[in-house]
């Protein structure tokens, strides 16, 4: 595929920035964006922490794929950014790959990413606690590490910088 054309699905840790990234990437490239969270929460008329913590992990986790198949059938859109754990989960990796994502994988150092958690309003269940969220962080690595493409993310750059980098280097 040529490489202006390419679709990317933006992964890595809760709080390291895949929606801010996506929404400057958007903008660089002048094209669509779908953020999953905010698709399935706009989809289920409830908020992903809603989901949870009354139905719990296994079940919203069936939700998401049932999302992340809408989304990868349903539009051409080119900037995907998903959730911390959609790409951790198998069949979510091969539908990415089998539909012709490109993976960007945002990677950071976890206390960056739980200095942003900390601060952040948005809820998030499977982070309640820092040790909880390290146990995550340390379990994931190899798996965000399956990405195409990886970005190392410093607390001094914006995500602005990060967009255009992923900008030059992925659509170049
Ligand atoms: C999750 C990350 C969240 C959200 C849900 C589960 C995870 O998205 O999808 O709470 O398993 O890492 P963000 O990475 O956007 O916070």
């Amino acid at each position: 595929m040529e490489s202006n054309n390419r679709r990317v699905a933006l992964t890595g840790f809760m709080g390291v920035g895949k929606s801010s990234v996506a929404r400057h990437l958007a903008s660089i490239l002048r094209c669509d964006r779908i953020d999953l969270d905010a698709y399935i929460e706009k989809n289920e008329g409830r908020s992903i922490a809603d989901i949870i913590n009354y139905d719990g992990e296994p079940a919203y986790r069936t939700i998401e794929t049932a999302n992340l198949i809408r989304v990868l059938n349903g539009t051409k859109t080119r900037i995907l950014s998903l959730g911390g754990g959609t790409w951790t989960i198998p069949q979510n990796r091969e539908l990415i790959v089998e539909r012709g994502l490109v993976t960007v994988w945002l990677e950071s150092s976890f206390e960056h990413c739980w200095a942003n958690i900390s601060k952040s309003r948005k809820e998030r269940p499977l982070a309640k606690n820092k040790t909880a969220a390290r146990r995550l962080f340390d379990e994931r690595q190899g798996i965000y590490c399956l990405a195409d493409w990886h970005f190392i993310i410093r607390p001094e750059f914006n995500s602005y910088e990060i967009a255009r980098q992923i900008a030059d280097q992925v659509f170049a």
